[in-house]
C-alpha cells in the first residue's frame, strides 16, 4: 500500500511541534512560558460561554445545513455593514470549522495541477500544504522589512505569468504582525482581478489591527474588492480557538461548489458552537472584545520595550496581529537552535522561522504576545537569562 505524495511530504508545522515539548516538559513538572502559539489567553466572551451552556440542555444538536446556521451567516453579514460598512448576502457566507476549513474549502474550490498561486515569503504555512496538496505551484515571493513583510502590487505583478490563479494574502500577517496599507491591498486585488485570477485573503486578524489615523476600524478589502475571497474566524479576535469555528466570505460563482464540497468534506460545522457563538455579537460581548484588543496593544508594546532592552531587534513592528517576528542573527545562533535552546534552558517556547519562510527561516524567531502580561514579562526576563548565558 503507498502513501501519496502529499502525505509523505507535508511538513510539520513546528509551531505545534514546539507546544507539544513545552508540554511534555511541563507534564515533567517545569514551568514553562508559552509564547510559541497563537492562542489568546481570553478565552471566549462570557454571554458565549453561557449559550453554550443554554444549548447544552440535552436537545438534539442535528447538523446544521452545510455552509451554516442561516442567523449566523446573518449575523457575521450584519457584523460586516456595522463594523465595515459592507453589504455582504449572507447567502455568500459559509461557516467553517475555523479558519483552517474555510482556506482548505477555498483552495480546493480554486486550485488544479498547473496553477500558480502567488503568495508572500514570510506568510502562514498552511497555506503552502494547501496550495501544493491540490497540485497547485508556490510562486512565493522574497518580501523585506521595507515592504513590512507583505506582498505589494509591484511584486505581484512581478511574479506574474499565464499560469497564475491566484493571489493568497494574509492582513494582518502571521507571522509578522503586519498589515498591508490599504490602498496597497487594493491595488494588488484589481490587478489580479483585471488577470481573472482570485484573491483569497485570510483576515482573521482584521479586527485586532490598529484603527486608521481618524480612528475608523480596520478596513475589510470587502471594501475595495467585493469579490474577493475572505476568511473570518472566530478563534482570534473572540477568543474562541479551540471552538473550531471560522467563515469565508465567497463570490457568487463559489458559493455552489464551496455548498458541495463542504456537503463532501465536513457535513457542518460544529452545531453548538454555531449556536453559542450567536452571542458573539451582542454589544456587551463587542465591548468587551474591544477592551480586549486593547489589552493586546498594552501587551504588543511591553514586548516590543522589552525586546528593545535585550538588544534582540524587531525589524518590522507589528500593527494588528499578535506576533512579533524577532530577528537572532545577531546572537550567533540560528533560529532553530535559539528556539531550541531557550526552550531547553530557561523554558520559553517559540517558534523558528522555518515554519513561515525560506528566506528569515534561520534569522528569525516568531513570539506570540497573546499570553497574559505576567508571562509575557517572565517570558522576557528568563530570555534575558538566556541571553547573558550566551555571553
Ligand atoms: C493567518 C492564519 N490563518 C488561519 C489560521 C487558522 O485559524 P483557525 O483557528 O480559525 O482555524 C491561523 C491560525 O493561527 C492563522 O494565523
Amino acid at each position: 500500500m503507498k502513501l501519496t505524495h502529499r502525505a509523505q511530504h507535508a511538513e510539520p508545522f513546528h509551531a505545534l511541534a514546539f507546544g507539544e515539548r513545552a508540554a511534555a516538559l511541563e507534564a515533567a513538572g517545569h514551568r514553562v512560558v508559552k509564547l510559541s502559539i497563537g492562542e489568546p489567553d481570553f478565552g471566549a466572551p462570557p454571554a458565549v460561554r453561557e449559550a453554550m451552556r443554554a444549548v447544552m440542555d440535552g436537545r438534539p444538536l442535528p447538523y446544521t445545513p452545510a455552509l451554516g446556521l442561516p442567523a449566523l451567516r446573518t449575523a457575521i453579514a450584519g457584523f460586516y455593514r456595522d463594523r465595515h460598512g459592507v453589504e455582504v448576502d449572507p447567502a455568500r457566507i459559509a461557516i467553517t470549522t475555523g479558519a483552517s476549513s474555510a482556506l482548505l474549502l477555498a483552495t480546493a474550490a480554486t486550485t488544479e495541477p498547473g496553477d500558480e498561486v502567488i503568495i508572500a515569503d514570510p506568510s502562514y504555512p498552511c497555506n503552502r500544504e494547501l496550495v501544493t496538496s491540490f497540485g497547485g505551484t508556490l510562486v512565493t515571493v522574497p518580501t523585506t522589512a521595507a515592504s513590512r513583510y507583505q506582498l505589494d502590487a509591484a511584486s505581484v505583478e512581478a511574479s506574474w505569468s499565464e499560469r497564475t490563479n491566484a493571489v493568497m494574502i494574509a492582513s494582518p500577517s502571521n507571522p509578522t504582525g503586519t498589515s498591508i496599507p490599504f490602498p496597497e491591498l487594493a491595488a494588488i486585488c484589481d490587478l489580479a482581478r483585471s488577470r481573472g485570477a482570485w484573491r483569497i485573503v485570510d483576515e482573521i486578524y482584521l479586527e485586532l489591527a490598529d484603527p486608521d489615523r481618524d480612528g475608523s476600524p480596520a478596513r475589510s478589502v470587502l471594501a475595495a474588492d467585493p469579490a474577493a475571497v475572505v476568511i473570518g474566524s472566530f478563534s482570534k479576535y473572540f477568543g474562541m480557538t479551540g471552538w473550531r469555528l471560522g467563515w469565508a466570505v465567497l463570490p457568487e460563482p463559489l458559493v455552489a461548489p464551496v455548498e458541495r464540497l463542504a456537503m463532501h468534506y465536513f457535513l457542518s460545522a460544529s452545531t453548538p458552537a454555531q449556536y453559542a457563538a450567536l452571542a458573539a455579537f451582542t454589544p456587551e460581548s463587542l465591548a468587551l472584545c474591544e477592551q480586549r484588543r486593547l489589552e493586546l496593544v498594552a501587551r504588543r508594546h511591553l514586548v516590543l520595550d522589552g525586546l528593545a532592552a535585550l538588544g534582540l531587534p524587531v525589524p518590522v513592528r507589528p500593527d494588528g496581529a499578535f506576533y512579533v517576528y524577532i530577528d537572532v542573527s545577531g546572537t550567533g545562533l540560528d533560529a532553530w537552535t535559539f528556539c531550541e535552546r531557550a526552550l531547553d534552558s530557561v523554558h520559553v517556547a517559540l517558534t523558528p522561522g522555518r515554519d513561515f519562510a525560506a528566506a528569515t527561516a534561520d534569522t528569525h524567531v516568531r513570539l506570540s504576545y497573546a499570553a497574559s502580561a505576567d508571562e509575557l514579562t517572565e517570558g522576557l526576563s528568563r530570555l534575558g537569562t538566556f541571553l547573558t548565558s550566551l555571553g
